[in-house]
């Protein structure tokens, strides 16, 4: 086996030839390709004990209502914010059965599911590469490349047509689900800040190594496009391959890894969290990290002009939801509609009571307009929240008075130009 042991620029495990479709290998094992962008993108080979075509005759067939809250009917979200509950724990339904739409845009959708049964199947996405992030369980993720083993806190990329199954651990499981129809996520970089910030390339944890079956029976494979759903049966196991060769892979990522900019004297955007660029959305997360010591600590009131936002809440505090939201809740803000800090966040702030961490994990998905919600996220909608924020308007302290307007200019006169304490020294006044 040594003649294998070397490492070329592609990843690799396992047997490959010494290039793809050629050499005398590839007349004993079968080759299959996955290509990306029309076989001229991203690409994997993998090496098949088995062809990959080789479903039984007659056993292939349309499953009708396989997975209905996942089709669940999209309408327009208008003028009003959102708080979804968790949604009940589905011991009955596996991770796709139970899979359901919270919103969606042409290119890409959240979803989440609750599973408690196990997959007596193999799943392909053919429409989409999926991003899971799991919120609760532990499991591992079986793949054409490998196991993945996953936990809380952990992103798993599922791309486009692999097959895959989740082995679920015991305990309760929760995930969030992002598909992409149009594209694979991207890592998220700024130019300024190089590879390595906020998290790498190096961060993601590929398969390492091979569970290879060489197995015979009845191995069902259900494959999603659009809205349909098909069942085809395999008499030999899914995962025969004894190697592989490419950049087109599953992949995790932990919440971990992620070491987030932070800054001292200002404020940072959203976007300065984000981790994965998407076609037509964007994926950030906001993770234990220390507090802003001078200036704006808390999310600015804001609109975002050309985004419906979701937030999935996963872990802490969630300093600015002001005690009105809890881990595995998801809230939906339309574009265009103000929000911000609730107002007990608020009165923290302007009071000085500023704590050293936000002890907070949260997975910000914000879809390009026009996104729409589907009636199950409608379902799951809790009346008040837009009622959050209401102390705005009955609170004295924020509520209108006679002498506002004079108190302000008096304390622009005093504050407009003051300076941060967080500075260099002064070398002379300046007036
Ligand atoms: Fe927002």
């Amino acid at each position: 086996m040594d003649k294998h042991e070397y490492f070329s620029g592609v990843p690799e495990v396992g047997l490959v030839p010494r290039a793809p479709h050629a050499g005398p290998l590839i007349r004993h094992l079968f080759e299959q390709e996955h290509g990306r962008g029309g076989f001229a993108g991203k690409v994997s080979h993998t090496y098949h004990l088995y062809p990959p075509t080789n479903w039984l005759p007659g056993e292939t067939r349309r499953l009708d209502a396989f997975a209905p809250g996942w089709e669940s009917a999209l309408r327009p979200i208008g003028g009003l914010h959102h708080a979804l509950a968790v949604p009940a724990a589905e011991p009955a339904r596996d991770v796709y059965r139970g899979m359901a739409r919270l919103v969606a845009n042409a290119t890409a959708a959240m979803n989440v599911t609750v599973p408690g049964a196990a997959m007596d199947y193999f799943f392909e996405h053919h429409s989409a590469t999926m991003v899971f992030f799991v919120h609760a369980g532990r499991g591992t993720l079986e793949t054409t490349f490998g196991p993945i083993e996953y936990r809380p806190g952990d992103f798993l990329i599922v791309p486009k047509g692999v097959a895959h199954r989740f082995e679920l651990g015991p305990g309760p499981h929760h995930y969030w689900m992002y598909e992409s129809f149009a594209g694979d996520p991207e890592k998220a970089e700024a130019p300024t800040t190089g590879r390595f910030l906020t998290h790498g390339q190096s961060d993601y944890r590929f398969p390492r190594s091979l569970d290879t079956r060489n197995e015979a029976g009845r191995f069902e494979v259900v494959a999603k496009v659009d809205g349909l759903y098909t069942r085809r049966v395999h008499p030999t196991h899914p995962f025969d391959v004894v190697g592989w060769r490419g950049d087109y892979l599953p992949y995790r990522l932990a919440v971990e890894d992620v070491r987030p900019l932070v800054a001292d004297r200002s404020h940072v955007p959203p976007s300065g969290h984000t981790v994965f660029k998407l076609p037509g959305c964007y994926l950030c997360v906001f993770t234990v990290r220390s507090v802003e010591k001078e200036g704006m600590w808390l999310p600015f009131f804001h609109r975002n002009l050309d985004y419906l936002e979701t937030l999935g809440y996963h872990f802490g505090e969630f300093f600015s939801g002001g005690g009105v939201v809890g881990p595995g809740m998801v809230t939906l803000h339309p574009v265009g509609l103000p929000h911000g800090p609730k107002p007990r966040a608020l009165e923290a702030f302007m009071d000085g009571r500023t704590p050293a961490v936000h002890n907070e994990v949260a997975v910000m998905a914000d879809f390009a307009t026009p996104a729409q919600v589907s009636e199950l996220a409608l379902g799951l909608s809790r009346p008040g929240y837009m009622d959050a924020w209401s102390a705005y308007a009955g609170d004295p302290r924020f509520a209108w008075r006679a002498d506002r307007l004079a108190e302000a200019r008096a304390l622009g006169e005093r504050l407009a130009d003051a300076r941060d304490a967080l500075r260099p020294p002064d070398d002379e006044p300046r007036t």
